[in-house]
């Protein structure tokens, strides 16, 4: 049922059709496909194309640093006509267990809709934080503008492009964006879902000339009436994140400034002179995560304070076979975590309990830094292993890169802890800061 496409046309438009267009918005040459090693996936009915999707392997950045290949899932569509048939079911299943097979340590996405990707265990692991407030000075005068060169986006395209990349392993969420991808879908036109028109980049310099901090942005509205809508906005440097802002906020023939997905650690509403003027007017999720090798992805990263508990993520994934993986996760603060495999069922039906299921020692599925397998039977002879924690795939991505508390996610009955302290131990070892972000759609 399913398969990569011969033609690519043909995907293209199919893809296109069930995203409600006839024709695709952004269409990509055959080059720049291959490019960026995008992967492809079909379902057919007869001679039809009635479901795509696409993958391409991407960084993300995790607590600590260090970053991780992921799956960045893209072009999810069916056909109107052959909705709720299963289609996404049969694309998710072949996808999600390609890359479990290839040693991605996890997909993301960013997701049309809250209600799709649950079932097949992506959890929101980046929240966006939408800033909205007049344009105006909101008592900024004291923060130093520093030297700012404003101008279309193109002009700046190179310098952009290398201070993100030098900066990219500094803010846990962020994923590398390749070239093709920039020019194609950030700086390019992009009159899909982000409104299209010109793009300005306003460069923040050190002293020494050198970029410490950009804006990229465009204008929105009316004459008259127009919002600065800031598409991304990178430095490691609060004092140049609030100068950006003020930059922003200060531009002439707009009535508002507004940017979709400031991290929730943007000390701009914090400094500005009144809470009501500028604040947070929504959150809501941003980068979806689906741990497809949890072990591999929980020694990946580093954590904030000592641990050494037991972790069982369930499978029961819907659409494809993700094991019961029960885990040792020993970490001192900064230093690579240790993770060791107590036992890993083969695959789970959906919705099937875990316990009493195999016990066998398992080889570790692409292992991380640290990751290794260790039979049960050698730590804990003569009876099942109770874990510290309990949870599924979806709430392990919504915690991995220190989202949403354990605590919370107790609370809501998504983990399940033996020991409430646990608890405290967990959420202070995966506290991240800065805090996770991510800027892109796709
Ligand atoms: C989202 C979409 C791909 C789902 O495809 P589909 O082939 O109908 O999904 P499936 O038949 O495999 O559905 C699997 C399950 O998910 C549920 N589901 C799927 N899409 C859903 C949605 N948008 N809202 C609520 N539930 C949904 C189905 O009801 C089904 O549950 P069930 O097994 O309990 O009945 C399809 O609706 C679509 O193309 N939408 C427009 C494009 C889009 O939004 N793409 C996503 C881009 S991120």
């Amino acid at each position: 049922m399913t398969s990569a496409p011969a033609d690519q046309h043909r995907w293209e438009r199919a893809a296109a059709l069930g995203f409600g267009e006839t024709e695709p918005v952004d269409p990509w040459s055959t080059e720049q496909i291959e490019g960026l090693g995008r992967q492809a996936w079909v379902v057919e009915d007869r001679d039809t194309i009635v479901g795509t999707s696409a993958d391409l392997t991407w960084q993300l950045t995790l607590p600590g640093g260090t970053t991780t290949p992921v799956g960045a899932v893209i072009a999810v569509t069916t056909r109107a006509s052959h909705r709720r048939r299963g289609v996404l079911t049969a694309l998710m299943g072949a996808q999600l267990g390609a890359m479990t097979a290839g040693g991605i340590a996890a997909a993301v996405l960013t997701a049309s809709e809250g209600t799709i990707y649950g079932r097949f265990g992506f959890g929101v692991a980046t929240s966006q934080h939408q800033l909205v407030a007049p344009t105006g000075r909101h008592g900024l005068d004291h923060v130093p503008l520093g030297r700012i060169d404003l101008d279309e986006a193109s002009v700046f395209r190179d310098e952009i492009v290398a201070f993100r990349r030098r900066v990219e392993g500094q803010r846990p969420g962020t994923l590398s964006r390749p070239e093709l991808w920039w020019d194609h879908l950030v700086l390019g036109e992009r009159r899909s879902f982000e409104g299209g028109g010109p793009q300005f980049v306003s460069l923040h310099r050190d002293a020494d000339g050198s970029v410490d901090g950009y804006a990229l942005w465009r204008l929105e509205g009316e004459w008259g009436q127009r919002t600065v809508v800031v598409r991304d906005l990178h430095t490691v440097d609060p004092q140049v994140e609030l100068a950006l802002f003020r930059h922003c906020a200060e531009i002439d023939l707009s009535s508002s400034v507004r940017w979709d997905t400031a991290p929730a650690d943007s000390p701009i509403p914090a400094a500005t002179a009144d809470p009501r003027k500028c604040h947070i007017v929504g959150i809501r999720d941003q980068l979806w995560l689906c741990p497809l090798d949890p072990a591999g992805l929980l020694a990946a990263r580093t954590y904030s304070a000592p641990l050494d508990l037991t972790l069982r993520v369930e499978g029961g994934a819907s659409g494809w076979s993700a094991p019961t993986v029960t885990v040792r996760l020993r970490s001192r603060p900064g230093e690579p975590a240790e993770v060791i495999v107590l036992d890993q069922s083969s695959s789970d039906a959906p919705g099937t309990p875990s316990a009493g299921r195999s016990r066998e020692a398992a080889p570790p599925s692409a292992p991380g830094p640290t990751a290794s397998s260790e039979s049960i039977a050698s730590t804990q002879p003569g009876g099942p292993h109770v874990p510290d924690l309990t949870c599924d795939r979806a709430t392990l991505g919504m915690a991995i890169l220190g989202t949403t508390p354990w605590r919370t996610l107790a609370a809501a009955g998504r983990a399940h802890v033996t020991n409430p302290d646990v608890l405290s131990i967990l959420d202070a070892a995966f506290a991240s800061h800065p805090a996770p972000n991510s800027q892109d759609y796709f």
